[in-house]
Parts: C-alpha cells; structure tokens; sequence
C-alpha cells in the first residue's frame, strides 16, 4: 500500500483512523521559507470533525505535531514529517464491519487486496480523517503559493439540490478568497446556509446521507504552467482530486455543459486588458491544450454521498458466505461536502506547486 502523490513536492500520507496517529512526509520543500503555523492550524481546524450536525460528533483536536524539516517557523529543506495523534476513537462501533462490508466504502475492496488484514477500525487507512495531513501538507504548500501570488479558494456550490453562487469565472475577488479560506461552512451566497443545512439535517433524521459539489478557483497563476497530454494541468489537479475520498467527478470550467454547446458559446475570445492578454470569458476553466491561459483555473468536484448510513441495507456475511443485513453504528458526517473543501483547496494547492 502506498499513499504518495507529486514529483517536485511529494506527500506520503500514512496511518489509521484508529491507530496511534496519522500524519505526512513531505519531500523537495524549499528551504528558507517561514511558515505562519497560526494559518496552518486555521485550515486544520476547518476540515476538524465535531463543530456543527453537518459532520460526525467525533471531536479531535487534529493538532499537528512536527518531528522534522522546520528549525523554528523555517523550512530547512528537508523532508518535513508531520504527526496527528488519534485520540478520540470508539473501535467497538467497527465490529460487525470486520465480515460484513459496508455498502459504498472500501471495506470490500479492502478485504480482498490486502486479504484481510487491512485495519478496519474507523475506515483504516481509507478514512475520511486522513484527510487532515493533507491539509497539513496544503496550508505548507499554499504559503509558498501565496509568496508567488497564488491564490486557491472553494466552496460548497451545491448540497442536494440547493445551489451556492459560481465564482465569477475570469476574475476572483481576493475579498471573497479571503472570507472563503477562513469559514467552515463556506458560501459565496450565505444566505443559501440554512436550506442547505436542512437538506442535510433531513437527509440525517431519515438515517441517510446527501452528496454535492465544490467548486474550487486558482487565482494569480500565470499562462504557460503545465504540459501537453498527460502532465496538463486537468490530469495533475484531477489526480491530486482523487486521492480524496469520496469524490466521484470532476469538471474543468464549464465541463460537461460544453458537450452541449456550439463553438461560438463555448470558445472564450481574447482581448488586451492593460496590456494582457485575458478572455473575456473562461468557460475553459484557464486551462488550453493542458496549459494555464492566465486566466483563474476553475474547476467543480462532485462528492457523493457519506457510505455509512444508519438505515438498514443488504451486504453479504464474507465469513459464512451468505446475504445479510447491516446497521451501522458510530458516528459519522451526514455529509461530507463541508469538510472536504478545505481538502480540496489543499490537494489542489500540492498540484499547482508541483506543476510550477
Ligand atoms: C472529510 C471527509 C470525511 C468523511 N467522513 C466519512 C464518514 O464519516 N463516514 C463514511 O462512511 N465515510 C466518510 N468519508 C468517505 C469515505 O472515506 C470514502 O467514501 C471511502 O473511503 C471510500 O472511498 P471512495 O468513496 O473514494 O470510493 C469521508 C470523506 C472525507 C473526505
């Protein structure tokens, strides 16, 4: 097993949702650089669990400890290696997991790679909670953006069927980046907050989950980043994009919308704006032939629904080989979408460093 993503900048994320503790090792850091760790702990404890009923009641504190690669608030350049201790875990929820996978997780697939012995408490390996080194390694990543001009921000576009706003796609406020980097409910329109919250809050009482979708924005990047075919810029975020749980699609600008345009609509012409060339659209979502046009890179995530639902549903006894019925106890999101946006904005912060 192996969880590493990038060349320039690698991250190896390692551990167990119920083990001592997870964590990063981050490779080809550049050394020298200060790191605000006040900002870092801002977007640990927006992916955090425990802070409102759209997420799981389990409450950890996420707080990241450093073992190597700093002296102080400096990078020294070597692999920098961050560690999270787990300490609010109930295994006991997990038991009946061990023979009877869950719909939709990775139990299964799980139990036939690694024959068994893979750790199921929690999730193991495959947990949402992984997810908080990634953030580790992307609030380290986006301050050495930030140095260059770099922005990244996302939100929550859609929950069920209520819809935020869309950024404006060839210009991002540095206001709005701001407000949404620091929220953990993060809206362009907050006034779409309370129906999305009882989208979710109805999707809970019925003992089910609901899925959505973020919409994420790269402002600040110049044209020219990226390569043809398969190192452009689409291929690099989508990748980084995956490895988060629980993402299922993914769409640069308009994306599947374009299928169902004219070249007419969908080109975005270009003109000089103060001596630049800019579109005056962006329905490519800044991105051509894999390469950044200057203009923001925009791109949509879709998140599917939390697996473990409280509802009974059908699996299958792995241990007596026969159908069989599953409730699933513990404590889990009712939705994920909230809590993954920093996570995006984080995996898609290691892309664009490894693509610079
Ligand atoms: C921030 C975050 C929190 C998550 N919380 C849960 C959870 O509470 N319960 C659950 O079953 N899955 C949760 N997941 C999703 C599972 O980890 C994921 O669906 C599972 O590993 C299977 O992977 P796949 O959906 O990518 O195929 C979470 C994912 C993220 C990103």
């Amino acid at each position: 097993m192996s969880s590493t993503y990038g060349e320039k900048i690698k991250i190896s994320v390692f551990g167990e949702s119920h083990g001592n503790g997870i964590g990063v090792v981050i490779d080809g850091l550049p050394a020298g650089v200060k790191i605000d760790m006040d900002k870092v702990l801002v977007q640990m404890s927006r992916r955090a669990p425990g802070k409102d009923k759209t997420a799981t009641p389990r409450k950890e504190s996420d707080l990241p400890k450093v073992l190597s690669g700093m002296l102080g608030d400096t990078l020294t350049g070597a692999p920098l290696c961050a560690v999270i201790e787990n300490t609010n875990t109930k295994s006991g929820d997990y038991g009946n997991l061990l023979n009877c996978p869950r719909p939709g997780h990775s139990d299964y697939t799980a139990y036939v790679k690694y024959n068994a012995s893979n750790d199921i408490r929690g999730g193991g390996h495959f947990s949402g909670r992984l997810t908080a080194p990634i953030v580790f390694a992307g609030a380290i990543c986006r301050q050495i953006l930030e140095e260059k001009g770099i922005k990244i921000a996302a939100h929550i576009a859609s929950i069920g069927n209520v819809n935020d706003k869309s950024f404006n796609p060839v210009s991002i406020d540095d206001k709005l980046i701001n407000k949404l980097n620091n929220s953990s409910f993060a809206l362009i329109d907050d006034s779409v907050e309370e129906k999305m919250r009882a989208e979710v809050e109805s999707a809970r009482l019925a003992q089910d989950s609901i899925g959505g979708t973020i919409e994420c924005a790269v402002s600040g990047i110049e044209a020219g980043i990226g390569e043809p075919m398969f190192e452009g810029v689409e291929g690099v975020i989508a990748k980084a994009v995956f490895g988060v749980p629980a993402i299922k699609g993914i769409e640069f600008g308009k994306g599947f919308e374009l299928s169902k345009m004219r070249g007419s609509q969908s080109n975005d012409p270009f003109e000089y704006k103060d001596g630049k060339v800019v579109t005056k659209t962006n329905n490519c979502g800044g991105i051509l032939g894999g390469i950044t046009n200057g203009m923001p890179v925009i791109f949509k995530a879709g998140v599917k629904p939390t697996p473990s639902i409280s509802k009974e549903q059908d699996t299958v006894d792995l241990q007596k080989k026969e159908n069989a019925k599953l409730v699933i106890n513990g404590r889990h999101d009712p939705c994920i979408v909230p809590r993954a946006v920093p996570v995006i904005e984080a995996v898609t912060a290691v892309a664009i460093l490894n693509l610079l």
